[in-house]
């Protein structure tokens, strides 16, 4: 029995040793002040989603403090020290100081601070489910978010975009490389220097792509949003207070993510449980036509088409030479000028599905119908174009976004809307003229075979008539009689 006993013991102890190696980590969701994780410890969020720790790159060369995926570590959504790796892990100290702030510590440089959240008064640090790592003071005001300092991926309810109060900006900035998570080449920044946001990703200082505004329902340039409203809801936010664009997953949906990549790419990623991988769902710029500015102020950009740039109607290229070259980028020039009023006046020429021109310099009045907006487009004479800002309730749409000067980056896409170009009536007309030339062509080409027949069936009665009289007045003649 005594055996036994001591048996029981010795199978206890070896089991929780054995736990105690298989979990290393400290399966917490929350760090205080007075205590500190090192080395291979994590933060884990309460329902395992999401854990936060040191990861490796470069072989184990370097070290970064980040939030993973549990399902898959090797999807990083966000990273601390980006700027500055650790040598090794075993250096690697996260606390909370006295100040209120999270640091991570090297204590191979006498614990020298690499990352600070630079807060104060925070009390307890976070980790949600959500994968949001939140400090909050000790009356639960949350102090400092790694959801307001994005790095190249954005979550579900995690929002891009600009806090027009503070100036914050919610942006994404791609890794330099696969082995270097420091700020890469790429952005992707929500542009609200107009009253219709939109997002951009630039690159080397020059804009490389844009989604187009958003139209109420999603972004004008990326129609493919609503094949996957099934498993996520978008928000677009416009107030005075914040532009924001935010996604959330609908309830049993796989977890996703949306990620800039080194070369430029938006990538939207969804959890594939049962293949145990990430499958891309959608990625931008998708083709050649959304290159931003490919084809020009005034160019429009068809991807079905072999020589993808054209110019709207009404325009032709500004530089004939450079477009046989393939090079558009120049754009097109107007063919005839804006008359504003003046001679025959302007009207509009509707281009059919297309992703909105750029709305760098446009305005928007939510509230104007479509036709109003036509009229306020005419009446004003540097206006040049114009579209409903929100298509929901279909019919056309309503709202009224209004173009002031040139129109870039404008294509054809499956699902686009219509933009309205102002043209000088005489360019409007060429095409009503011709329409009605051939109809008057074909008319007149009717009436003439018609006459024609017409003198036909008169020409061949009088020419029987003829005849039959001949025949008559032989039958008649005397002589035939008597021969
Ligand atoms: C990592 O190690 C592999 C194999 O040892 C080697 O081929 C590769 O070049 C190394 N990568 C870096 C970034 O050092
Ligand atoms: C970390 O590695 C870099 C490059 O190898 C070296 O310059 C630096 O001194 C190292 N830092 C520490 C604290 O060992
Ligand atoms: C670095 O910080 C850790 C945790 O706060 C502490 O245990 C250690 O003594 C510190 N090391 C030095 C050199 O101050
Ligand atoms: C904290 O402040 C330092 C110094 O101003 C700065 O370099 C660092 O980027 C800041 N960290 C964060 C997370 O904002
Ligand atoms: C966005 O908000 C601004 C300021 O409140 C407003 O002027 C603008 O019309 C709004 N844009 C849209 C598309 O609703
Ligand atoms: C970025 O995404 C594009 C499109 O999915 C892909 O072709 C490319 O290889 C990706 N680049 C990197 C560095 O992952
Ligand atoms: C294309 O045309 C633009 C302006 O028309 C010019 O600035 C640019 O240098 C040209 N690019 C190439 C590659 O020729
Ligand atoms: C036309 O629109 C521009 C840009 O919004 C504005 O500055 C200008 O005052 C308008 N002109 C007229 C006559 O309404």
């Amino acid at each position: 029995e005594i055996m036994g006993q001591s048996h029981r013991r010795l199978l206890l102890v070896s089991l929780s040793v054995l736990l105690l190696t298989a979990t290393p980590v400290a399966a917490d969701s929350t760090l205080t002040q007075r205590s500190a994780i090192a080395a291979d410890q994590r933060l884990v969020s309460p329902g395992d989603v999401f854990q936060l720790g040191l990861f490796p790159v470069a072989n184990g060369t370097k070290w970064f403090l980040g939030i993973w995926f549990t399902v898959s570590p090797a999807a990083v959504i966000w990273v601390a020290n980006r700027d500055r790796p650790l040598n090794a892990s075993s250096s690697g100290i996260l606390a909370l100081s006295g100040r209120g702030d999270l640091v991570l510590l090297d204590a191979a440089r006498d614990n020298e601070t690499v990352w600070s959240s630079n807060s104060s008064s925070a009390t307890v640090a976070q980790l949600r489910d959500n994968g949001n790592l939140v400090l909050a003071d000790a009356a639960g005001a949350v102090v400092w978010q790694s959801f307001e300092h994005p790095t190249n991926t954005f979550v579900a309810e995690m929002r891009c975009g600009k806090d027009l109060r503070t100036g914050a900006l919610w942006a994404l900035s791609s890794w330099r490389g696969a082995d270097d998570p420091s700020p890469g080449d790429f952005r992707y920044v929500m542009d609200t220097s107009s009253g219709s946001p939109e997002l951009h990703v630039w690159g080397k200082g020059r804009k490389t792509y844009r989604t187009g505004p958003w139209n109420g329902m999603r972004f004008s340039g990326i129609p493919e949003m609503t094949a996957f409203e099934d498993m996520f809801e978008f928000r677009f936010t416009n107030t005075t207070d914040e532009v924001s664009y935010v996604f959330r997953d609908r309830a049993g949906s796989p977890v996703s993510r949306v990620v800039l990549n080194e070369t430029g790419v938006m990538q939207r990623m969804v959890w594939d449980q049962a293949a145990v991988t990430w499958s891309v769902f959608w990625s931008g710029p998708r083709d050649q036509c959304d290159r931003y500015g490919l084809c020009g102020a005034f160019g429009v950009c068809n991807v079905v088409d072999a020589v993808v740039c054209g110019c709207v109607r009404g325009f032709r290229p500004s530089s004939p030479a450079e477009w046989r070259m393939r090079n558009a980028s120049g754009g097109c020039a107007r063919s005839t000028p804006l008359q504003c009023g003046l001679g025959g006046g302007d009207g509009f020429y509707a281009l059919r599905g297309v992703k909105l021109p750029e709305t760098h310099g446009s305005s928007v009045d939510a509230s104007a119908s479509l036709e109003e907006c036509g009229r306020r487009c005419l009446a004003n004479c540097s206006c040049t174009a114009y579209a409903a800002s929100d298509i929901r309730g279909g019919g056309g749409g309503s709202g009224c976004i209004q173009w002031f000067g040139e129109l870039m980056d404008t294509r054809f896409v499956d699902g686009g809307q219509d933009l309205f170009v102002r043209l000088a009536m005489s360019d409007l007309d060429t095409t009503k003229s011709k329409k009605f030339l051939t109809v008057i062509a074909a008319v007149i080409a009717g009436f003439a075979l018609l006459l024609l027949s017409l003198s036909f069936l008169i020409w061949r009665k009088f020419q029987r008539r003829r005849m039959g009289g001949q025949i008559e007045s032989l039958v008649h003649s005397p002589c035939l009689m008597t021969s």
